[in-house]
C-alpha cells in the first residue's frame, strides 16, 4: 500500500509541457497518485494523447492549448482552471524556453524572449496560482530551473543559465513570502534528461554523449520518468516542512561540481 502521506486525492495540479518529457511524467505521476489534472501545451495532438493516458487512469483531466510564453493565454488558463475546478492544489511550471549561442553573438532581443519565457511568464504563472493558494492558505508549487541555474555551463547555454538563475532565485524569494501562509514554492534542476532535442543534438555530436556522462557519476542520463517521485514527494503533504528548496535530480552532477562538464575549449584570440 502507498503511505497516505504521499497521496494527492482530491487535489487538482495544473502542468505546463505536457505533450512529452518530464512534464507529462509529471502529469502522469500526480494522476496516479489521484490528482485531477488541467494540462497544457503548445503541441495540441501530444496533448490529447498525454490527457487520453490520464483519462485512462479514471482522473478527470482538462487539457488546455496555450502557449506558456503569453501571458494573457496563461491568464485565460487560469480564468478556465476557475471554472473547471474552482480551485488550484499544485502548480508545476515545467515547459520553458532554450537558446544556444553565445554571449558575444546573442542579441538583446534573443535574450529578452529567453529571459521573458523563464522568468516573467513563469512568474505570471506562478502569481495566478499563488493568489489562488494564498487565499486558500494551501498549495505547492513546482519551478523547473537547471543545473544551469546555479552553476556555469558554457557551451553556448548562456540566456538559458541567466534566465535559469532566476527561476532558482524566484523560487527562493517566493518561498519566504509565501510559506507563512501555506504556500510551498521549490524548483527542480535537472541535468540532462532524454528528450528529442537532446537526442538530435547527440546524433549531430558523437562525443556529446561521453561528454555528458563524466559528469554524471551514477552512470547514466535520465529519464522522463526519472522525474516522478520527487514530483509527487514535493506535491504531496510527505514535503510538509521543505519549502524554497533548489533540489538537482542530476545522477550527482552538482555534488561532483561539474556542471560545466569540462569539453574542449576553444583557444581563445
Ligand atoms: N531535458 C533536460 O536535459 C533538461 C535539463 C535541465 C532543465 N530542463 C528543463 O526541464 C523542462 C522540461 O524539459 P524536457 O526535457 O522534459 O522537455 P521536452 O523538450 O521533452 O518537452 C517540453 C514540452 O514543452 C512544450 N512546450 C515548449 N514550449 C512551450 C510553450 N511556449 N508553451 C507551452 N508548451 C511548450 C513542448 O511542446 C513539449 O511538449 C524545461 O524547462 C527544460 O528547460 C531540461
Amino acid at each position: 500500500m502507498t503511505h497516505p502521506l504521499f497521496s494527492l486525492k482530491g487535489r487538482v495540479a495544473l502542468v505546463s509541457g505536457t505533450a512529452q518529457g518530464m512534464g507529462r511524467a509529471m502529469a502522469i505521476g500526480f494522476a496516479e497518485a489521484g490528482a485531477d489534472v488541467m494540462i497544457c501545451d503548445i503541441n495540441t495532438d501530444g496533448l490529447q494523447a498525454t490527457a487520453k493516458h490520464i483519462e485512462g487512469l479514471g482522473r478527470r483531466v482538462v487539457p488546455v492549448t496555450c502557449d506558456i510564453t503569453n501571458v494573457e493565454q496563461i491568464r485565460a488558463m487560469f480564468a478556465q482552471l476557475d471554472r473547471e475546478f474552482g480551485k488550484i492544489d499544485i502548480l508545476a511550471n515545467v515547459a520553458g524556453p532554450g537558446k544556444l549561442k553565445q554571449p558575444e553573438d546573442i542579441s538583446l532581443e534573443e535574450m529578452q524572449t529567453t529571459i521573458h519565457g523563464l522568468i516573467i511568464a513563469r512568474f505570471c504563472a506562478c502569481q495566478e496560482a499563488g493568489r489562488r493558494m494564498l487565499a486558500a492558505g494551501k498549495g505547492s508549487i513546482i519551478n523547473f530551473s537547471s543545473i544551469g541555474g546555479v552553476t556555469a555551463l558554457g557551451r553556448g547555454n548562456f540566456a538559458y543559465s541567466v534566465g535559469m538563475g532566476g527561476v532558482a532565485q524566484m523560487t527562493r524569494e517566493l518561498s519566504t513570502e509565501w510559506s507563512g501562509r501555506g504556500v510551498r514554492v521549490n524548483a527542480i534542476l535537472p541535468a540532462q534528461v532524454m528528450n528529442p532535442g537532446l537526442e538530435d543534438r547527440m546524433k549531430v555530436d558523437p562525443n556529446l554523449e561521453s561528454m555528458f556522462l563524466r559528469g554524471i557519476p551514477i552512470g547514466r542520463l535520465g529519464q522522463p520518468d526519472d522525474v516522478k517521485g520527487l514530483a509527487i514527494f514535493l506535491a504531496s503533504d510527505a514535503s510538509a516542512w521543505i519549502t524554497g528548496a533548489i533540489i538537482p535530480m542530476d545522477g550527482g552532477n552538482l555534488a561532483q561540481n561539474a556542471g560545466g562538464t569540462a569539453g574542449p575549449r576553444k583557444a581563445a584570440n
